[in-house]
């Protein structure tokens, strides 16, 4: 049974070894086998470092991670959006929002979701969300905000955990010629009110 708790800098070899195993691999996109691959089992954009991940424990809002028999099975990151203003999003499907990621201090984003492979569908992200759901609620959070990548390839587990798990969307992304090493990239942005 997994445990959701803190991460500390202790955890940092399981992580890393978590992210390894879901970051996209740009090289590897134009083989049909691997973008079906990471397209049925979803993928993390893979701009992380070891040295990058170990300052986010601690120097994010949360870091959380995901404990069996002493290993990582899975983390969640989230912090202030502040650091992500993007106002290329096109289309808006609540402009009274739009505010609030842009600028709120009561909004915070989910900035990484990850589940190691041969741990997946057993609620690990669901545990991992509602502890950080729990967290927000606590210190008067009123938003979270989440981007899933679709373009050039999509991340279809992940669009379909966000609607399950209560995520609507609030925004679709234009695509970008060139964003995160990636061509024509583009991203719906879910939210989920903090109740
Ligand atoms: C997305 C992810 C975090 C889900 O983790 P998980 O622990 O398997 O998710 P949960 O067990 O909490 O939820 C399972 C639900 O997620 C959705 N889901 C998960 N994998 C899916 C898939 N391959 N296809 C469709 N839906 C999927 C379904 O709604 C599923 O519910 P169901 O089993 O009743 O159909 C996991 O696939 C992952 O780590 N992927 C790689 C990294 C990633 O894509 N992160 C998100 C970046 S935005």
């Amino acid at each position: 049974m997994s445990q959701i708790r803190p991460a500390t800098k202790e955890d940092i070899d399981g992580i890393v070894a978590v992210y390894d195993r879901v970051k996209l691999h740009r090289d590897k996109l134009s083989d049909p086998h691997y973008s079906a691959y990471i397209q049925k089992h979803g993928f993390l954009l893979g701009q992380e470092t070891r040295g990058s991940l170990f300052d986010l424990i601690g120097g994010s809002y949360e870091f959380l991670v995901s404990i069996d028999s002493g290993l990582v099975n899975g983390f969640l990151i989230a912090d202030h959006k502040d650091k992500f203003n993007d106002d290329d999003y096109k289309t808006w499907f609540d402009p009274k929002l739009k505010s609030e990621y842009l600028s709120s201090l009561r909004a915070i984003t989910l900035t990484a979701i990850a589940v190691d492979p041969a741990c997946l569908g057993q609620g690990i992200a669901a545990k991992l969300l509602n502890r950080l759901l729990l967290d927000l609620k606590t210190d008067g959070f009123q938003y979270l905000f989440s981007i899933v990548t679709i373009a050039p390839i999509t991340n279809c587990p992940s669009l379909v955990w966000h609607a399950q798990n209560g995520f609507k969307r609030l925004a679709m992304g234009k695509p970008r010629e060139k964003l995160f090493d990636l061509n024509w990239y583009a991203s719906i942005l879910f939210y989920t009110p903090i109740v």
